[in-house]
């Protein structure tokens, strides 16, 4: 453990204990379930929602979309057939935070699940998990058995009138699921093309009603929020627009590499030299990816930019999935972009042209240039690859995959001429 994890708040892993998942009896002796009582017997369904949207909760799934906003959007109030669905995707190369969570403290989920429902009044939720966590989708099965043992779950909970029954769905998963309106595609058992929006799956989702698509961070800070109230969640953040702790996956070229739980606004500094116990064998900084693999790469000169929303669109990234991958100087970035590219590639649904036809293009020239067979020609045809895809696409998928493609064209252009010039990647001996 980092010596300095002591300093750092701890809430959606308070209970984690590596290897252990905590069941309904330990989840309560630590608070557990006392938000889902205060919401069911204190509050109502919108100051659940006004209280979420004080706390200035944005969504972990990457986007960042404030909740409170996307819940305010929702046809609560209207009679009707309505959906929350919890979207446990997460194939985003270098993202293990929702995984870890559900390891180790699945309960907490199911409260914010059940708490989220109440508020955006869906009698029916589903937890959307690829087949590969069956651990985790097994934690949930017996979470939801327990808590419908508890009297948290089926019918009249808590005497207050609502009903509410989770679904925990095992999905064949692909990166393009994790996409929500994929998603709903997949969960109905069509082909998991993303829908044309708008219609938003506020208006039309699920089998056609409203519905509501949140990511597993997201729903498990639910509970805190209720518990603890809005201020308490915003001052958890070190910078002023930021909000609550995040979950931060780190790996890479790092001496400690694992799933931390740490401050929102916390320096990419801290994070790699304190949490992550500095470069792996005394090594130099070269490159990291600071939100997952569809962010652009920031290098040592912005070792100083906070881990937040806004902080780091200043620096011309994402806060993304806050999973931190570090390149140590030995990395040629040309080879590392060309291994993102390769996955976003394989991963593309098809369905437009721009990131079907486009990514495998621009996989052929890295790895061209990589080989040391280009031409100047080549790195040009590259950057108009990436102005023909970028803000072109149908979904988010091809747009993410030029994050990475925009790291290395602004930070790593002498590094590609340098392949071009040398005849060879200039980072391996002759
Ligand atoms: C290609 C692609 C993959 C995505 N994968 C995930 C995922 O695995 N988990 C997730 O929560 N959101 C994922 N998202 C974002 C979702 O579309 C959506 O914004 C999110 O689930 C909303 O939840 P939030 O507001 O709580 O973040 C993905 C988006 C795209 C374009
Ligand atoms: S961007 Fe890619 S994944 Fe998204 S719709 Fe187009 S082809 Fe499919």
């Amino acid at each position: 453990m980092s010596p300095r994890m002591s300093e750092y708040p701890q809430v959606l892993f308070k209970n984690r204990v590596p290897g252990e998942t905590v069941l309904i009896d330990g989840y309560r002796t630590t608070g557990g379930y006392t938000a889902l009582e205060k919401a069911f017997k204190e509050l109502d369904p919108a100051t659940i929602r006004d209280q979420v949207k004080r706390a200035n909760l944005r969504g972990r799934g990457g986007a960042g979309f404030p909740t409170g906003i996307k819940w305010s959007f929702f046809p609560a109030d209207q009679p009707g057939e309505k959906y929350l669905v919890c979207n446990c995707d997460e194939m985003e190369p270098g993202t293990y935070k929702d995984r870890e969570l559900l390891k180790a403290d699945p309960h907490q989920l199911i409260e914010g699940v059940i708490i989220a429902a109440f508020a955006l009044q869906t009698p029916v939720a589903y937890i959307f998990i690829r087949y590969a966590f069956e651990d985790c989708a097994a934690n949930l099965d017996r979470a939801v058995a327990e808590a419908a043992a508890a009297g948290y779950l089926g019918k009249n909970i808590l005497g207050s009138g609502f009903d509410c029954e989770i679904h925990v769905h095992r999905s064949a998963g692909r990166y393009i699921l994790g996409e929500e309106t994929a998603l709903l595609n997949g969960l109905e058992g069509k082909r998991p093309n993303p829908r044309s929006k708008p219609p938003f799956p506020a208006v039309r989702g699920l089998f056609g009603q409203p519905t509501t698509v949140n990511n597993v961070e997201t729903l498990a800070n639910v509970p805190h929020i209720i518990n603890h109230g809005a201020e308490w969640f915003k001052g958890l953040a070190r910078t002023l627009e930021g909000a609550g702790t995040k979950l931060f996956g780190l790996s890479g070229h790092l001496e400690r590499t694992a799933c931390f739980e740490l401050p929102v606004g916390i320096l990419l500094r801290e994070v790699v030299e304190e949490v992550g116990g500095g470069v792996r064998g005394g090594r130099t900084f070269k490159a990291c990816l600071p939100g997952g693999a569809s962010t652009p790469y920031l290098t040592a000169a912005q070792l100083d930019t906070p881990l937040d929303f806004e902080p780091l669109e200043a620096v011309g990234s994402r806060f993304g999935t806050a999973g931190v991958t570090v390149f140590d100087d030995t990395t040629c970035m040309v080879a590392a972009t060309l291994n993102l590219i390769r996955f976003f590639a394989r991963e593309s649904c098809g369905w437009c042209t721009p990131c079907r036809d486009g990514l495998p293009v621009v996989a052929w020239l890295l790895d061209k240039i990589e080989a040391g067979k280009a031409t100047f020609d080549d790195i040009d045809m590259l950057k108009d690859q990436f102005r023909n895809i970028s803000g072109r696409s149908f979904c988010a998928l091809a747009e993410g995959a030029m994050g990475p493609v925009a790291g290395l064209l602004n930070h790593f252009e002498q590094e590609l001429a340098d392949h071009v010039i040398k005849g060879r990647c200039p980072l391996k001996k002759k």
